[in-house]
């Protein structure tokens, strides 16, 4: 592509600066934005925005808008607009630190939704109209399709939905991207909804890029904003202990015949931890592998680099500032092993079954029955959502789970007589990994479970308060299928609560 990155001559006329744009918003409408982690949502238009409330608010006017999105986003977009108290409701991820503080103070409302049913759901009509759609691309065709940037999420639905389009051009978005998304317009509603035809993870089904009608974009503004996504940190002794327990099941897999040689498509959620056990792939035996995911993050490059991994698909690139800079300087070098597809295709339940991904997912705490909560702190604060952690658990092939098994330096243990809140029941969770070892929980009942979870995965400072409860369980409990002391199973969290410390 050449510098120029407009080329619809037709379509220049409606290039103007951010503020202009952002002046087209109207207050109390819905607002559909690109964006997926930190990368490929719009920088310009949200911050033009956010700006336009403090002076209305500043003026007396209340102005607030309905936000949706891919998943998290950026501080330009999240992030200004919360710090201007501009968001009424908020859908469907969300990890930026002033938004999660107004949601938590009940400021804020938002629905947190497995990230596969965004699109469907929206065009069901159960969303409401979208107003806007505020979407950065790479580049604009000559015969005016767009060139998606470095997320793609929910970006063809907002197109084909909304009322009015916005489009940000971002020079800093590299053109080589061209040509590495493929965007499947085959979903349809019931009854009229057919088979995806996808059979490997690396298969295209779709086109390199978004359509939409030139009579709706009503803006057109060019940036040069890089993307920004955290940095990770390094994996510590905990990070790679948990990485080693699960190599080590892996393997055993393998021998066992349950698992191919080259495993199966990988799914790797967000996080350290997930980041840290794709980096721990590099140094196990396995080769050829390949990923069908959601975010494309650090480790996934590393192993991508590394030659273990074939080849990985996703919806977004999930990468620190420098190894973003590092797929920059070589795309050309990743364009046949790397692909972006709708968030509604890469996290697919029908997919996802029918590839037998191996899913890795973060939690924030278990229970000793193997429910998992990866949303809500002490039942109650969200922290961040449970974004495709759903699609994956309940469908993959093997549902995996890690965490550090305490938190707050020791003053939570992350193995729990109860989960405070439960998002993915105990049916789907197969695996459960702290860096104090693995429980696979495959074919056992939940007595059975709660043994090897407390036996295998609790931290010791842990283990004989959570032996002596189930011990008590089984010899209290109202029914014997899930021994359970009400209202005592909760009292670990009330007492973090009360006394900042689960022990105390
Ligand atoms: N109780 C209280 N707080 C806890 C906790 C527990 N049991 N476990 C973790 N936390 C806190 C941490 O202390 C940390 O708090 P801080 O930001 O104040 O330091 C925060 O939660 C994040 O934990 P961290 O250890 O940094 O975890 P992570 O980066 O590995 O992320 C999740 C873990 C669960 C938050 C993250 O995986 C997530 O959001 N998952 C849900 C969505 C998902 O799985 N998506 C992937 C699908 S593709």
């Amino acid at each position: 592509m050449s510098e120029n990155r407009i080329q619809a001559d037709h379509l220049r006329a409606k290039v103007m600066d951010a503020e202009s744009a952002a002046a087209l918003i109207t207050s109390g409408s819905s607002v559909g934005m690109s964006g997926f982690t930190g990368s490929g949502y719009p920088k310009a238009v949200p911050l033009a925005l956010a700006a336009r409330m403090e002076r209305e608010h500043a003026a007396g006017n209340p102005f607030r808008v309905k936000v949706w999105t891919g998943a998290s986003t950026g501080p330009e977009l999240d992030g200004a607009l919360a710090r201007a108290d501009g968001v009424e409701f908020r859908l469907p991820y969300n990890s930026d630190p002033i938004a999660r503080e107004k949601i938590n103070r009940g400021e804020m409302e938002y629905f947190d939704m497995h990230l596969s049913q965004v699109a469907p759901m929206a065009w069901q009509g159960f969303l409401g109209p979208l107003d806007t759609a505020v979407i950065e691309v790479t580049g604009i065709r000559p015969d005016g399709s767009l060139i998606p940037s470095s997320s793609i999420g929910n970006n063809k639905t907002w197109l084909d939905r909304a009322g009015q389009i916005i489009l940000e051009v971002n020079r800093w978005q590299n053109p080589a991207l061209e040509g590495m998304h493929d965007i499947y317009y085959g979903t349809a509603l019931p009854p009229a909804r057919v088979p995806i035809p996808l059979v490997r993870s690396d298969d295209r089904i779709g086109e390199a890029y978004f359509h939409c009608d030139p009579d709706k974009i009503v803006a057109i503004v060019e940036t040069d904003v890089p993307d920004r996504n955290a940095p990770f940190t390094p994996p510590d002794d905990t990070a790679r202990a948990i990485a080693g327990h699960l190599l080590e099941f892996l393997k055993h897999e393998v021998k066992m015949g349950r698992l191919p040689e080259h495993l199966l498509p990988l799914q790797s959620g967000v996080g350290n931890i997930a980041n840290a056990v794709l980096t721990g792939l590099i140094d196990g035996p396995f080769e050829n592998l390949t990923a069908f995911t959601e975010v494309i993050q650090d480790g996934m490059l590393d192993l991508l680099d590394s030659g273990r991994l074939r080849f990985a698909s996703g919806t977004a690139f999930s990468l620190s500032p420098e190894a973003a800079a590092s797929l920059n300087a070589r795309m050309d070098q990743f364009r046949n092993r790397l692909l972006l597809r709708p968030q509604e295709i890469s996290n697919h339940p029908e997919l996802i079954r029918r590839l037998g991904c191996i899913a890795m997912n973060g939690m924030i705490e278990a229970d000793i029955y193997g429910n998992v909560n990866s949303t809500h702190i002490m039942g109650s604060r969200i922290q961040n959502g449970i974004g495709g952690s759903g699609d994956f658990a309940r469908n993959a092939f093997l549902s995996i789970f890690l965490t550090p098994s305490i938190a707050k330096g020791g003053k939570i243990s992350a193995i729990v007589p109860h989960a405070s809140h439960v998002d993915h029941i105990n049916q789907d969770v197969a695996v459960i990994v702290t860096e104090q070892g693995l429980a696979d929980l495959r074919g056992l009942s939940p007595k059975q479970r709660a043994a090897v979870i407390i036996e295998n995965c609790a931290h010791p400072t842990y283990r004989p308060a959570l032996a002596d409860y189930y011990r008590r369980a089984r010899a209290g409990s109202y029914g014997q299928q899930t021994p359970t002391l009400l209202p005592e199973a909760l009292s670990w969290h009330q007492r973090f609560v009360e006394t900042g410390s689960m022990l105390g």
